[in-house]
């Protein structure tokens, strides 16, 4: 027994005390990095350090009650935020969009104080798009899923490589490189999506393939609520079930735990917003927020997010959702 103590106390000390060559060396391994040259190493391993450094300095904040969400490194552990925000991927250039696909939720119906449509079976788990900025494509499917459940009863995972490789062209997506949720409708409106299984994600590197098959599940087309109005937004997750949004998710990089605020320094103006997620819950307090990173980062893959406190990162400016026939 007391030998066991023993072991246990100077074990502790040793998971805290690792150097950072050697957290640098778990980390690689961990994430599969390799590097071009020793060269590019060197720089990357810089930077891993300087975001080491920055993680301890926001955690002793969050600590001393300074900051409202706490941080770990995760994948994107070797990149700068210059870089992780260029790394985003939502496009600017469709987000105007209201007239005939405004959202009628009129009315001033009492609405739940809570929202889960986890816990109602809505909400397929959590994906990892890894380095192909996809999340546009993640967060449209999911919110068809929750659509399909709700009409069918059937939750099935739906295919983001779909629109990834197909939803190009007249869609004015850009696969890895970026694309809009509202544009993931429109193009399975035309054309369906098909499932996860029957074409699967394989733009983990980055890497886009070409569109291999068309088909499955269509949609009639797509509602957006009116800009920065949480009050809609609250309405259609309430009423509809999960729904697409758009995100200035420049300060979330490391995120591990916790509530996110103005504070951390997100904005909520159109060109802010750089990342698609999906709004699956609500509580009085924060929205509770789907991401397509894994589930190793954030709460289990999730992020909560301020409520009611002046559109917090932009997450009622583009909010939209399908709609099926
Ligand atoms: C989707 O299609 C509708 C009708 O065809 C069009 O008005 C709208 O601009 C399209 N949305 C996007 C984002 O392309």
């Amino acid at each position: 027994m007391k030998l066991f103590i023993v072991t246990f106390t100077i074990l502790i000390p040793t998971i805290y005390c690792l150097s950072d060559q050697e957290e640098w060396q778990q980390f690689k391994t961990q994430h599969g990095k390799a590097y071009r040259s020793l060269l590019e190493e060197k720089i990357r391993f810089d930077i891993f350090k300087s975001n080491l450094r920055m993680i301890d300095e926001h955690n002793e904040r969050f600590s001393n009650g300074e900051e409202t969400f706490e941080v770990r490194i995760n994948q994107f552990g070797d990149l700068s935020q210059e870089e992780f925000r260029q790394m985003l991927s939502l496009q600017k250039d469709q987000i105007p969009d209201r007239g005939g696909n405004l959202a009628l939720l009129d009315g001033n119906e009492d609405l739940p104080e809570e929202v889960d449509w986890r816990a109602r079976g809505a909400v397929t788990t959590v994906k990892q798009q890894g380095n192909c900025g996809s999340c546009w494509a993640f967060s449209a499917v999911g919110a068809i899923e929750g659509q399909i459940f709700l009409k069918n009863g059937i939750l099935e995972p739906l295919s983001a490589q779909n629109l990834i490789d197909c939803a190009r062209g007249k869609y004015h997506n850009e696969g890895c490189y970026g694309g809009s949720m509202k544009s993931a409708f429109n193009y399975t409106r035309d054309h369906g999506v098909l499932t996860d299984q029957e074409y699967p994600y394989v733009s983990y590197s980055g890497k886009e393939g070409k569109c291999k098959k068309q088909g499955g599940v269509k949609i009639s087309g797509y509602k957006v609520t009116p800009e920065g109005d949480e009050q809609a937004l609250a309405k259609a997750v309430a009423l509809i079930g999960p729904v697409s949004v758009g995100l200035d998710a420049t300060h979330m990089q490391f995120y591990s735990g916790g509530v996110i605020t103005k504070k951390s320094g997100c904005k909520n103006e159109l060109d802010d917003l750089d990342h698609g997620v999906l709004v699956v819950a609500y509580s009085e307090d924060y929205w509770l927020i789907k991401n397509s990173w894994g589930t190793t980062w954030g709460e289990q893959g999730y992020l909560r997010l301020k409520r009611n406190d002046g559109n917090t990162c932009g997450v009622a400016s583009i909010v939209s959702y399908p709609t099926l026939d």
